[in-house]
Order: structure tokens, then sequence, then C-alpha cells
């Protein structure tokens, strides 16, 4: 078994209360630091049907979760190690209309996710947009949630509706944001506080605020080259930011394994 830096590992979910506002960009490149900064890494791709990690990144997925549960693979042969030196899980890579049995599709992942804790230091699940089964799946397992927040009006509406649910629920649950498509820092930093002075007057909540991706040409090219902007260009300023967003997660990583979080048991949501 491979030697992982820390003790424990440190899980992540990545949520959005509406699509396309840069989840699985902020997942590989946020993994492809953390390698960078010295940790095990693992990225596993909870997006069913709609997965798109392996395509930004150019690789080819050898099996996928919805393999395992269907037995035609096991969970060793679902485990791709990239190019940026972290290990890809792919939940499935098509939809399928037939599967829809959440409990053994769980059961799959809750495999998976026990070996990857085993081997690394940080995974990230990059979620489906908005409230679905998957995303409290993984938020539930997570140690905290990352929400990705944008500054429309209408996607701030959307993430606040998504974590009430969340809160609703486990009114502590651990979130920190990250603002995408931001000018600058000052722009980033006043979208959040938007969105927390509707959280603080409904919900009696403030989110940390974990870093910002500026929006940027770069960014949309490295989709069209599925090569990642943190591997394309190492020395701009996109790729500071996402270092400074990696470095803010290992601090609080480390602060979690000296007091850490739990939320609701594995029990309680292979249960639903
Ligand atoms: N900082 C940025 N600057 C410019 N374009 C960006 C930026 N972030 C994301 N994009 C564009 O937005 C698109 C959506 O990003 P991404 O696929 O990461 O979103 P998502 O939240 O994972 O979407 P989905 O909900 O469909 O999974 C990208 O293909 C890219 O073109
Ligand atoms: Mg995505």
């Amino acid at each position: 078994m491979t030697k992982s830096k820390f003790n424990q590992c440190f899980i992540v979910a990545i949520a959005s209360g509406k699509g396309g506002v840069g989840k699985s960009i902020a997942t590989v490149n946020t993994a492809e630091m953390l390698v960078r900064l010295g940790y095990k890494v693992a990225v596993v791709d909870a997006d069913l049907g709609l997965s798109n990690c392996a395509a930004l990144l150019n690789e080819s997925v050898p099996a996928t979760v919805m393999d395992i549960k269907k037995g035609r693979c096991d969970v060793e042969d679902v485990m791709l190690k990239t190019q940026g030196d972290f290990t890809l899980v792919t939940g499935a890579d098509e939809p399928e209309s037939d599967v829809l049995d959440w409990s053994e599709l769980y059961t799959s992942l809750d495999q998976v996710l026990r070996k990857l804790r085993l081997e690394n230091d940080f995974i990230l699940i990059d979620t489906p947009a908005g409230a679905s089964d998957l995303s409290f799946w993984a938020l539930d397992r997570a140690d905290m949630g990352v929400l990705v927040v944008v500054g429309e009006p209408t996607a701030i509406s959307d993430v606040y509706r998504f974590c009430k649910f969340v809160l609703d629920v486990d009114p502590t649950y651990p979130f920190a944001a990250v603002v995408n498509f931001a000018e600058d820092e000052n722009e980033a930093q006043n979208v959040l506080e938007r969105f927390n002075t509707i959280v603080r007057h409904f919900m009696n909540r403030e989110f940390s605020y974990l870093g910002y991706i500026p929006l940027d040409d770069l960014v949309r090219n490295s989709v069209t080259d599925q090569f990642p902007v943190v591997r394309a260009h190492p020395e701009h300023q996109v790729t500071k930011e996402l270092e400074y967003i990696a470095s803010a997660l290992v601090g609080i990583s480390k602060k979690n394994e000296k007091n850490p979080v739990t939320t609701s048991t594995e029990a309680e949501v292979s249960n639903q």
C-alpha cells in the first residue's frame, strides 16, 4: 500500500447550485496543484452520465464505478493514474436508464472511496450541479463542501437554495466558497459578500473564502486543448490563484486533523 503524507485523508466535495460554473475545472486543476504541493490526491468524478474530468485531461477512462456496480470489473480497475500524477475515478461515462438502483451504486462508490482513503491525502469529489442524491452522497462523505459561486443573481439564488437544503439538515455543515469568473480578487470578494449577506440573513451562517478563479480565455482554451491550465501555464496568474486555493485546502485539512468534523454516518446515506 502506498504511504500517505497525512494520518487521515481529507475529502472535499465540489458542488454548486447551477451547472456550468466551473466545478470540474476547479476540481482537476486544484488536484494537480495539490500534487505539486507534495500530496497524494484522487479525484472522483461523481457527475454520473455527464462525467467530463477525463475529457478535460485528455485521459481515457479504463472502467467506471458503474462497471463495478454491474459486476463488469473490480475496484482496482477504475483507478486511472493521470499525467498530472493524481488518481482519477469516473462514476459513469454514459447515461444508463436502467441504472438507478442507488443503494447498489452507493455501495460501489463507497468501496472506491474506502480504497482511495487509504492511499491518498486528499480526495476531491466533483459532483453534479444542484440538489441531487449524488451531491448529498458526496457532501455526506466529505470533510467539507466547496461551493463554486459565480456573480449572476440567478446563480447566487441557486447556490443559496442548494446550501439551504444541506443546512436545514445539518446547520453546522462546513462549507467554503470558491468564486469563479471574477475579473480580480476584489470582484470575487464582492460576489462572496453578496452571497454571505443572504446566508447571514436567512441562515445565520457565513461561508469562508477559499479563493477565486479569474475569468480568462486561457481557462476556456484549456477545455478545448484538453490540457489543464496549471500544467500549460505554470507561471500565469490563473495558476497562482489555483495554488492559493490548494494551499487554503491544505491549511483547513491540517486544522481538521486536530479537530475532525463529523457529519452524518455512511450507513444513513446508504440506506436512503
Ligand atoms: N475561469 C474561467 N474563465 C473562462 N472560462 C471558464 C472559466 N471557468 C469555466 N469556464 C468555462 O465554463 C465551462 C464550464 O466549466 P466546467 O465544466 O468546469 O463547469 P461545471 O460546473 O463542472 O459544469 P457542469 O455543471 O456541467 O458539470 C468550461 O468549459 C469553460 O469554457
Ligand atoms: Mg462538471
